[in-house]
């Protein structure tokens, strides 16, 4: 951290595609499109794309000028704007802390289809169950998630973020490219069951895409709401002092405004392609029924993709696969990255200890996490209404719990204590004009607190 503070980003592109490396991962190609199917498709688009423009701008905007102006990684950074908001900081460390849990669990699963493919039981892996009798194996799941755990854990022991970086230019573009001819080829697919439903891949975009608001209740609007508020704020890695600590690195000329769309523009876009490519192919394959699946929804849905593009499904699988672990590895080295840096300045430790210290210990939470599809086996209904296990548990608090009440305390702090005009301060030092101003004020004062605090009632089952 200390080597790349020196350094920092060499200007606006490095810092764009360095902070989409650390947003694009899982989220937006797992996650965003199992929450668009379960949430019936077009309605959360809508919502997602709307709280992009509005709550996703603003948190960025928030979190990212703080890094700037303070200099500070988070655990200090809200003290600096506050003293009585040091526990703010403490909080926000939480965040990372849990999604390191299960984070290396998904990237686990990712190996093992790479693996799959790779010797060639692609068709295999098309059928139903595969993916359920996988994960609740009770040791390859833990193979592969301690081989995801490791080479995250590698690259911060070297610290080689500046390489990571520099590699996930060459990867992120690859993988938009895959993603779009994947999401291209699904539009085309078509399948006659066994009663002679046909139904098309256009069929499948469409409940995609159209919003569709019969039966339509407000309890229902909520989940889809706090669904998407939570996929936010995972998805653009805010609310957890990443981005702050990103903000740090960014040169003080650098056009904030400017960066900020177009991390976001990056970030959604890549989500918006991800759901294309999935949410048809699993219409066309298993109905509106199979898209209730959750979590296993890409596992699930892909290899059927590949399989029916008859001879290239191996190529696919495994291309494809690789560069999805690749987009999470940058994730994930960016989330135990932030672990490690901040304990070293807790604990005053070296970089080296930390690293091997967090690893030991995520490898401990994730072998339970691993463990809820098995041993720990559970079903739970989460108090907005969705039933999981432990791995949903674990995303829940995070997301839908500690992410919306740190972003409240942070508006309030932001909005009330300090008053927008810092930030905007800071947004303008580079003499560029800060053209959300407004709608800026706007948010951070009154349209954010009062949407988190309904929300937070909601997630926590008190509405
Ligand atoms: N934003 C990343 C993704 O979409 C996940 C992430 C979460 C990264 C938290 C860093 C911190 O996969």
């Amino acid at each position: 951290m200390e080597n790349k503070k020196k350094s920092g980003f060499s200007g606006s592109i490095g810092f764009v595609l360095s902070a989409a490396g650390s947003a694009v991962g899982v989220g937006n190609i797992w996650r965003f499109p199992y929450l668009a199917a379960q949430d019936g498709g077009g309605l959360f688009i809508l919502v997602y794309l709307i709280l992009v423009l509005t709550f996703g701008f603003t948190l960025l905007t928030t979190d990212i000028a703080i890094g700037r102006r303070t200099q500070k990684n988070p655990m200090k950074a809200f003290a600096s704007l506050h003293p009585k908001w040091d526990f703010l900081g403490k909080l926000t460390f939480l965040v990372p802390a849990i999604i390191m849990t299960y984070y290396s669990v998904i990237g686990g699963w990712i190996l093992k289809y790479i693996a799959v493919f790779l010797t060639g039981q692609g068709v295999a892996a098309a059928q139903n169950g595969y993916f359920d009798s996988f994960i609740s194996a009770p040791v390859a799941p833990v193979v592969f998630m301690l081989a995801f755990l490791a080479v995250t854990a590698f690259i911060v022991y070297s610290g080689v973020e500046k390489g990571v970086e520099r590699f996930s230019k060459l990867v992120m573009p690859g993988l938009l490219v895959m993603i779009l001819g994947i999401s291209i080829f699904s539009l085309t697919l078509r399948h006659t069951d066994a009663d002679g439903t046909v139904r098309t891949g256009l069929q499948g975009m469409a409940v995609y895409l159209i919003p569709d608001f019969s039966g339509l209740t407000l309890g229902r609007f909520l989940k889809i709401l706090l669904d998407a508020m939570s996929q936010l704020f995972f998805s653009l890695s805010v609310a957890m002092g990443i981005m702050i600590t990103y903000g740090t690195y960014v040169d003080k000329n650098v056009n904030l405004s400017h960066a900020i769309s177009q991390i976001e523009i990056f970030d959604t876009g890549v989500a918006l392609l991800a759901g294309a490519m999935i949410i048809p192919a699993i219409y066309v394959f298993s109905g509106t029924e199979g898209m209730t699946s959750g979590p296993g929804l890409m596992f699930v849905s892909l290899p059927k993709v590949f399989q029916a593009m008859g001879s290239l499904c191996t190529v696919l699988g495994v291309v494809f696969f690789v560069m999805v672990a690749l987009a999470a590895l940058t994730s994930s080295v960016s989330i135990m990255e932030t672990l490690v840096a901040s304990c070293m300045e807790m604990f005053h430790t070296t970089r080296k200890k930390m690293s091997l210290l967090i690893g030991l210990l995520s490898a401990g939470a994730s072998t339970l996490i691993c463990m809820g599809y098995n041993v720990l086996y559970f079903k739970v209904t989460l108090p907005n209404g969705t039933v999981g296990q432990l791995l949903d548990v674990m995303d829940y608090v995070s997301n839908s719990f500690l992410m919306p009440l740190i972003s409240l305390l942070t508006c309030i702090l932001v909005g009330w204590v300090i008053k927008p005009r810092w930030i905007a301060e800071e947004m303008e030092s580079s003499g560029h004009i800060f053209r959300r101003k407004r709608m800026y004020g706007f948010m951070i004062r009154y349209a954010a607190p009062v949407i988190l605090v309904i929300l937070f009632l909601q997630s926590t089952g008190i509405l």
